[in-house]
């Protein structure tokens, strides 16, 4: 008997032109395209939404593109990991079907000079927590999202959790431009309940145990749910205790409703709680949130 392996070759388009061509093509054959939009540094939490994109779509696509717009602080840019040829074979070896990359011209070739590009407001959902601590964070993020979608045209485009208030700027951004669905994938943790990050491989073993604590504080506001908590005060209390550690700065530890986000912490007993936590570890900037009610 004969076996015949399937092996998938992966289409590399250095271009956004060229994947505008390319997808455009596909949804004229009738394909769905599902979307993963990355920086790169990719790790098992990308892997999970390219796995959910590939069970859901005809056909998967990924951007890799460190978005300058996004990034307050040029070091954190500068410093941000890079790793392309990883990159491309963890996505292939995925099932992706094609990936693109490109240059902020490229993305913006309307404007000649780059300093001038039109950055579109983050909209209510940008509003506090993030936007106090990384100001033009989510505009940026915004902006380029809005870009990538007008690239690929996705039918589906896959966030993780862990970036809980850049999934809420990218939902109100395709509910307004009308597409695309927007999933939003669980976040995938490490067995100490670190959350995955491109991030983490900048931080020493000793940042890595101060990192570690994220996680605990979030289940101790979970536990404070639990046990009949409501106070987004006390709740946001149970977080700070536990991150109490020399060489952990701590930018916030707050309770939202996820359903009616505000810019400062509520000041009335909660239904529904989205524990979020930023902390700063060293040069690394981490984030991390946790339903509480589910
Ligand atoms: O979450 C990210 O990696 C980035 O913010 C995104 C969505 C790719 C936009 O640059």
């Amino acid at each position: 008997m004969q076996h015949v392996i399937l092996i998938t070759v992966m289409l590399h388009l250095e271009s956004p032109i060229d994947a505008k061509r390319w997808c455009a093509d596909q949804r004229s054959q009738g394909q769905t395209l599902g979307f993963v939009p990355t920086m790169g540094a990719l790790h098992k939490g990308h892997l999970s939404l390219v796995t959910r994109a590939r069970a859901q779509n005809g056909i998967c696509c990924a951007s890799i593109f460190i978005n300058p717009l996004q990034f307050e602080d040029h070091g954190d840019f500068d410093a941000y990991p890079r790793d392309t040829e990883s990159d491309l074979a963890l996505l292939e070896a995925q099932g992706c079907d094609m990936v693109f990359m490109g240059s902020l011209g490229e993305f913006f070739p309307e404007v000649s000079d780059l300093a001038k590009i039109d950055i579109l407001p983050a909209g209510p959902h940008g509003s506090g927590l993030e936007e106090k601590f990384r100001p033009g964070h989510l505009d940026g993020v915004r902006t380029i999202v809005e870009r990538l979608f007008r690239t690929v045209g996705p039918s589906s485009a896959y966030f993780g959790e862990k970036d809980f208030q850049q999934t809420l700027v990218v939902s109100d951004l395709a509910r307004e431009m009308g597409y695309p669905n927007i999933v939003v994938c669980p976040t995938v943790r490490e067995d100490s309940g670190l959350a995955l990050s491109s991030r983490n491989v900048r931080l020493s073993p000793d940042e890595k145990n101060l990192a570690q604590q994220i996680y605990p504080a979030l289940l101790a506001a979970r536990e404070a749910w639990q046990s009949g908590e409501r106070s987004p005060d006390r709740l946001s209390a149970a977080m700070t205790g536990h991150l109490n550690h020399d060489g952990l700065i701590v930018e916030y530890a707050e309770v939202r409703d996820p359903t009616h986000w505000t810019a400062q912490l509520p000041q009335t007993p909660l239904e529904r709680a989205q524990a979020l936590i930023a902390v700063r570890i060293g040069s690394v900037r981490l984030i991390d949130n946790l339903r509480l009610d589910q």
